[in-house]
């Protein structure tokens, strides 16, 4: 009999230079569903991919000098080695940069275009001549162009329409019959209330300004803009509309795009619109999730936050950073990523409550019984209630887990943790240990606990790619067949006669004052991190785009106000800067750490105190007499309870760092502009 299907998709990444963990949120989650409904017997198709085209990309080609596609490549060769290295298992990666994808693309603009969905007309935007760019009203700041700052004048552009007015009715009610559809439900009010009820406006899908695009195959002066090019690839990637279309069929319509909470009204709005224009079914569920905030209110600012996912694996491990992004924050809420709440989490649920289980299980296996557990069992008080504990608990995940909710369903799994670990105290083995007769106990109890945990094995495995295999490892059963999710519901399932095997701790315990110390200086010479979505994709930019005359939508809230960020600072930013050139006067190390150096500076007629972290570089005496750049006006902070006043400039990879130095003498105290 063949398998239920089951489609998932991300949404495609936008290139951008740097991904930062907030961005893996979307494809971790969605990897441990994938995982999940593989292990529940699905036939799954796990879709994400690159979303490639737009004039900021064009520009940003060059700016480095590069053509588009050279530019897009390298970034996302970048992304699709972040996926491995976080063991995302996608069965397809998509670009919109791909040839099948293109084409297809093109036959969609067509067929609504003949269908009558798409028409002519003139798009009325803010120009600005210079930058050769059309703004929307809230991209503007303070009334100029968000990238050179210049004047910009209200112009027309020929561009293509898509009847997006025309589905308003059809998508209220399929919104209102259909509860799924937008989950959690308070995205479903947002987009009834801000947008569908209050009249939807045509849409530009096309435009004449840029060429990095899809070209409109009935007028080359067009290109398809971001709205059909980059919402259709989860049709495209399946054989949509191309002469092998049995994954289409197979799959569509997708069981649930995982989306940002940004980009909810795009998917619920415009995606099912053109759906219905094309006469497809619509997808099933569109899951928004919220925002993995930096330093979101309480948390203080002195605490450095790396969030490199990168860098955090090799820090951590892949699994504690998995394992973070799925159980701090439910699943649809905005939450906070700190280095120090993942430390704690590592410390505690990890190293504590997991690790140690293992650890100390293995440990009196091996004390006890050599390691093997002796086939001789006595049942005892509290068996019932550890077994009633874990005989619950698979269904419980699963209840969880179709409904997305990874968080509490890892609650509930080291709930079941915490339950064992209590019954290691209930139970005594080492007072059972002490007497011959009481060895049969001490078997069964010892069989309870490697059963508990070959079931933990078992029910992490959507969540943790590693973790699992390192368990059964230690637990003498890893290179039995591969277990089934289904034999985490029976009681017994760890075999007779099989041999423990000690190995490393799962979580070493991490120090967590020494290492937020580390993370500071880190953060220290690495400024400029990402919070929230720092970069717009088009797809965002996009969102205001509407025919000449229609009212903007300028003040409806959809989750952010993502559209109006630029990469680029002002003159005027720049000025706010107080950068001096200042001596070194004295440095010395700070007691306890290998990171932080004190620094006092002379600056002009005064002096000031820096706490620096490049002691790994330098040592104090090779700085004495140099000059270095300080930026002066910082907010004082404390590293350490060592007040510093500022920050000296330096240029740092990986591995090396230099401080900014001057290229011949100044007095200290002169201005670097
Ligand atoms: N290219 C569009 C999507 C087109 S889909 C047809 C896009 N790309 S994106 O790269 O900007 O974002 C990709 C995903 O990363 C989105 O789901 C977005 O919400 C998610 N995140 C980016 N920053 C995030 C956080 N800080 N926290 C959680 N998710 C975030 O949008």
């Amino acid at each position: 009999m063949s398998k239920n299907t089951f489609y998932i998709t991300t949404p495609i990444y936008y290139p951008s230079d740097r991904l930062h963990i907030g961005h893996s949120y979307t494809t971790v989650a969605a990897d441990a569903i994938a995982r999940y409904k593989r292990l529940r017997g699905f036939d799954v198709m796990f879709l994400t991919g690159t979303d490639e085209h737009g004039q900021k990309i064009q520009r940003k080609a060059e700016e480095k000098g590069v053509s588009p596609k050279q530019y897009v490549d390298e970034i996302v060769a970048g992304i699709k080695e972040l996926w491995k290295l976080m063991k995302i298992t996608n069965d397809r990666f998509i670009r919109t940069t791909d040839k099948e994808h293109q084409a297809t693309v093109q036959k969609i603009f067509k067929k609504l275009y003949d269908n009558g969905d798409i028409y002519k007309s003139e798009y009325e935007g803010w120009y600005c001549t210079p930058c050769e760019s059309f703004w929307t009203e809230t991209q503007l700041e303070d009334g100029k162009c968000p990238d050179c700052n210049r004047e910009v004048e209200l112009t027309k552009e020929e561009s293509y329409f898509f009847r997006l007015s025309k589905y308003q009715d059809r998508l209220i009610k399929h919104i209102e019959e259909n509860p799924e559809f937008i989950q959690p439900v308070s995205r479903q009010n947002e987009m009834l209330n801000n947008f569908l009820r209050p009249g939807l406006e045509d849409l530009c899908v096309s435009r004449t300004t840029f060429d990095w695009g899809v070209p409109v195959t009935f007028d080359d002066k067009h290109v398809v803009y971001v709205w059909i090019d980059a919402l259709s690839n989860y049709i495209t990637a399946l054989g949509y509309l191309s002469e092998d279309d049995s994954a289409y069929r197979r799959y569509w319509p997708a069981d649930v795009h995982l989306v940002g909470k940004e980009i909810v009204r795009f998917h619920t709005i415009i995606w099912p619109a053109m759906l219905m224009a094309l006469g497809e079914p619509l997808p099933k569920q569109v899951f928004g999730h919220g925002w993995l905030l930096l330093e979101g209110g309480k948390m203080s600012k002195s605490v450095g936050n790396v969030v490199d996912p990168v860098i955090l694996i090799k820090k951590y491990g892949l699994d504690p950073i998995r394992y973070f992004l799925l159980r701090e924050v439910p699943f649809g809420s905005d939450g906070v990523f700190s280095n120090e709440a993942l430390i704690q989490r590592i410390n505690s649920d990890l190293a504590n409550d997991l690790g140690n289980l293992l650890n100390r299980t293995v440990a009196m296996i091996d004390k006890y019984f050599g390691g093997t557990i002796p086939e001789q069992r006595e049942e005892g008080e509290f068996d019932s209630d550890l077994r009633d504990t874990f005989a619950e608990l698979p269904n419980k995940v699963e209840e969880l887990m179709d409904r997305f909710q990874f968080s509490t369903a890892l609650a509930e799994i080291w709930k079941a943790i915490s339950r064992t670990n209590k019954y290691i105290d209930e139970t005594m083995p080492w007072v059972l240990a002490k007497s011959e007769d009481k060895k049969p106990r001490l078997a069964a109890v010892m069989y309870n606990l490697a059963e508990s945990l070959r079931i933990i094995s078992i029910l992490i495995q959507p969540f943790m790619p590693e973790t699992p295999q390192k368990m059964r490892e230690q637990l003498g059963i890893a290179d039995r067949p591969a277990p089934d999710w289904d034999s985490a519901k029976k009681w017994g399932g760890y075999p007779a006669g099989v041999s423990v095997r000690k190995g490393e701790a799962l979580f070493p315990r991490i120090d967590i004052k020494k290492e937020l110390e580390e993370l500071e200086a880190l953060s220290a010479t690495n400024k400029g991190e990402a919070e929230g979505s720092q970069h717009a994709s088009d797809m965002k930019q996009a969102a205001e785009c509407k025919p000449a005359g229609a009212k903007s939508a300028a003040g409806k809230a959809d989750g952010n106000d993502a559209g109006k960020e630029s990469k680029f600072i002002t003159i005027d930013d720049f000025a706010r800067l107080d950068l001096r050139v200042a001596k070194v006067l004295e440095a010395e190390k700070i007691e306890g750490s290998d990171k932080l150096l004190k620094l006092k500076l002379e600056l002009g007629g005064e002096t000031r105190q820096v706490v620096s972290g490049i002691a790994k570089h330098y040592t104090p005496e090779s700085l004495i007499g140099k000059s270095v750049i300080l930026v002066a006006n910082l907010k004082p902070v404390k590293l350490r309870g060592v007040e510093s006043q500022g920050m000296i400039l330096a240029a740092s990879n990986d591995d090396d760092l230099v401080i900014a130095t001057l290229d011949s003498d100044i007095d200290s105290g002169a201005k670097v502009t």
